[in-house]
């Protein structure tokens, strides 16, 4: 939950975590999640509002995520914004979930301008993205299997981490040792910027089959692992950028927040004569601000959505996508 003003920028976010929630049962359970929504949204609408010491009265608009995710939390934040939004006289918007990450750097003060290449790694989606303008979107590539955070989980998993595991294996895998495990960089020897990560917690659960998992193996294997991924992701991104000639480069999405990903890019932007941008650590992971923010952006430039409820479970980035389901 958050408050962005147009001039001034963000005023005021709030976050909830469902993680320990949902810890228990090794995944999100959906039904848990939704009715924690219901719970939270209220308080977490008037804490954000007296942080930012506004009111009702001075917000212009109200945004929400419109999807892609699990429909009944969709739904619930749709039905409660539209709400907010008519009880208010208010306009709102419904915000696609990636276009939140892809936009959340320009919360940060070193802020990229127009156009730029974005990688968006989270727990659900890996994609390189060409992004001209708010709302222009192409996608050069993505991942054919798991996407980057969810191949982080299932081997953090396997490390015997709990859910989900991304931050605690990086951890770990600052104490493991680099070539102990030498894991396979998926998709590197074909051309093209498509990924594929399933393949490699294949390879950990090979690695640690018939060894004693002590702490040593567990963070070489993780750091392993790690090199592998980050490695993978960082020269797609040296030839995306390659391909394209842009020269601002972009990472987003929760596996954003890895440092060792981060040194990586820095270290191909500085080779390619480009910078690179990312949120702050807590804008990489699902927040409001970048929603607010997103929001924001397209009620300014005349973006008006209905006060008809709706939540897309399945939503592309770009093009017109699903329709989705709406009251
Ligand atoms: O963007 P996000 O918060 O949620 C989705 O939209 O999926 O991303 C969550 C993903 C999880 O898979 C989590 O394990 C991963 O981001 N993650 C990390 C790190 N912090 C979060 N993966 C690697 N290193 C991290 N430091
Ligand atoms: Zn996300």
């Amino acid at each position: 939950m958050a408050v962005y003003d147009a001039q001034l920028g963000l005023l005021s976010h709030r976050l909830h975590s469902q993680v320990a929630m949902h810890q228990a049962y090794g995944g999100v359970v959906p039904e848990l999640a939704s009715r924690d929504h219901v719970r939270r949204l209220l308080p977490l609408v008037r804490e954000a509002l007296n942080d930012a010491r506004s009111d009702q009265g001075s917000i212009d608009g109200v945004a929400y995520t419109a999807g892609p995710g699990l429909i009944g939390a969709l739904l619930v934040g749709a039905s409660f914004a539209a709400s907010l939004a008519y009880a208010w006289g208010k306009p709102v918007v419904g915000v696609h979930h990636l276009e939140g990450h892809l936009l959340a750097p320009l919360l940060e003060a070193k802020s990229p301008a127009f156009p730029f290449l974005a990688l968006l790694v989270s727990g659900g989606h890996t994609q390189l993205v060409e992004v001209t303008a708010l709302g222009e979107y192409r996608i050069l590539g993505e991942t054919l299997d798991d996407a980057a955070g969810e191949a982080f989980d299932k081997t953090a998993k396997l490390l015997g981490l709990p859910y989900p595991g991304g931050a605690a294996l990086a951890q770990l895998a600052e104490s493991g040792r680099p070539n102990r495990f030498v894991f396979p960089r998926p998709m590197l020897d074909r051309p093209g910027l498509d990924f594929s990560f399933s393949g490699l917690k294949t390879a950990a659960l090979v690695a640690l089959r018939g060894r004693v998992l002590d702490d040593d193996t567990r963070a070489d294997v993780a750091r392993g692992f790690q090199e592998a991924v980050v490695e993978t992701l960082a020269e797609k991104c040296r030839r995306a950028l390659q391909l394209t000639g842009h020269r601002r480069l972009v990472v987003a999405g929760g596996v954003g927040a890895n440092r060792h990903l981060r040194e990586r890019l820095a270290s191909v932007a500085n080779g390619m004569g480009a910078e690179l941008y990312y949120p702050r650590s807590e804008f990489c992971t699902d927040n409001g601000a970048m929603i607010a923010l997103a929001g924001c952006l397209r009620l300014t430039a005349g973006s008006r959505g209905s006060l008809a409820i709706l939540a897309r479970a399945n939503w592309e980035l770009s093009g017109n996508g699903n329709r989705g389901l709406e009251l």
